[in-house]
């Protein structure tokens, strides 16, 4: 990964495939990071975003592309394997080859649906990623996941399609309501957990200012949560080993997620995640002494700084531990958690005692 920063830019490369895009004022930059080859392209869109996707398709004709627009449902109804025929038809329609391009512009959802249909559209196009959220923009936009949902659950049939570029351009979080743009922040504290505790000193030096748009930290936040997860993905792409570490937190916080029928924001419930892995991880041992209780309480006094939760109700641990065993991170029947031998140090625990596991939920229960 090599960085370049610009006036009005900063560039992280991902391993030696594509460039992530981060300034402000930059959406009419998006033609440069369609292929030379292509000739039409299609903005993937939810209805919300219309008018900035029609900018988008705009910057991309002006360059001589001929570019289509197609809204598909806001939010998990987009990713569906309807909507995704819907797009394959659509390119059929308009005579995609090989070398025209997909654009997803939107938030995680509209992002994985775009990567999907262009991985598996003529068996991979190229895919330039649009996010518009906190979230997507130091996540699902970047590292090549993709996928839909089924009747079964989440992103259960998906595919690994690395972007050709992605382009995030932080004027676009000034209109994302407060409680998404909080959410995205917890993946962005969990980077500072796992690799990078420079994240949570900004964090902590004015966490007023880190829960805004307006934050003159916010574009360093974003660069710095991006490099970490660029770092991880261009050595295991296929979340075979290293990349498992970003799902730090994930394990209870999709447990979280699952009981409460997806009520909960992502952000929320990994936060909450984050916090009992941290106390189960002391259980066991990884994190000792004072310097492990001193960490247990940075997870809380950072996440609570910004107005993420720290705890759950006390009353679900069996539904809890069910979700957990029918996680897809888990290998057979063992539960795997990302867990951390100290700041920045992160490391696996394999198949912890149940009874450990409930004394880290009495931890984090709210009652
Ligand atoms: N969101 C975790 C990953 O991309 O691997």
């Amino acid at each position: 990964m090599t960085e370049e920063p610009a006036a009005s830019q900063t560039v992280i490369r991902v391993g030696d495939d594509y460039d992530v895009v981060i300034g402000s004022g930059i959406l009419d930059r998006v033609p440069d990071l369609i292929g030379e080859q292509a000739e039409r392209v299609l903005v993937v869109h939810p209805p919300t975003l219309r008018d900035l996707a029609r900018r988008v398709a705009s910057s991309i004709s002006t360059k001589g592309y001929a570019a289509e627009l197609a809204e598909v449902p806001d939010a998990e109804s987009a990713k569906t394997s309807s909507v995704a025929a819907s797009l394959w038809e659509r390119l059929g329609r308009s005579a995609f080859t090989r070398t025209d391009a997909v654009v997803g512009v939107g938030g995680g959802t509209v992002t994985d649906l775009a990567g999907f249909v262009a991985a598996t559209w003529l068996r991979g196009v190229p895919v330039v990623q649009v996010p518009t959220t906190l979230l997507g923009m130091v996540d699902a936009a970047v590292g090549g996941k993709t996928g839909i949902n089924t009747a079964e659950g989440k992103n259960l049939v998906g595919a690994f399609h690395p972007p050709v570029g992605v382009l995030c351009d932080v004027d676009v979080l000034a209109t994302l309501p407060q409680a998404d743009f909080v959410g995205g922040l917890a993946e962005v504290i969990k980077c500072g957990f796992i690799a990078d505790p420079v994240i949570l000193d900004l964090v902590a030096a004015d966490p007023a200012a880190a829960t805004r748009a307006d934050n003159p930290h916010l574009r360093e936040l974003i660069a710095r949560a991006i490099r970490v997860k660029a770092d991880v993905v261009a050595v295991d792409l296929k979340d075979n080993a290293v990349r498992e570490i970003l799902n730090y937190g994930h394990t209870f916080g999709h447990a979280i997620e699952q009981v409460e029928r997806y009520t909960w924001r992502h952000g929320e419930a990994i936060s909450v995640g984050m916090v009992y892995v941290a106390e189960l991880a002391r259980l066991a041992g990884h994190l000792s002494g004072p310097d492990g209780e001193a960490l247990v309480a940075q997870h809380r006094r950072v996440l609570e700084s910004v107005g993420l939760p720290t705890s759950y109700r006390g009353d679900r641990w069996e539904a809890l531990l069910t979700a957990m065993r029918r996680d897809k991170k888990s290998r057979g029947s063992t539960l795997r958690f990302v867990v951390l031998d100290g700041l920045a140090e992160p490391a696996r625990l394999v198949g912890p005692p149940d009874e450990l596991m409930h004394t880290a939920y009495g931890l984090v229960s709210a009652g």
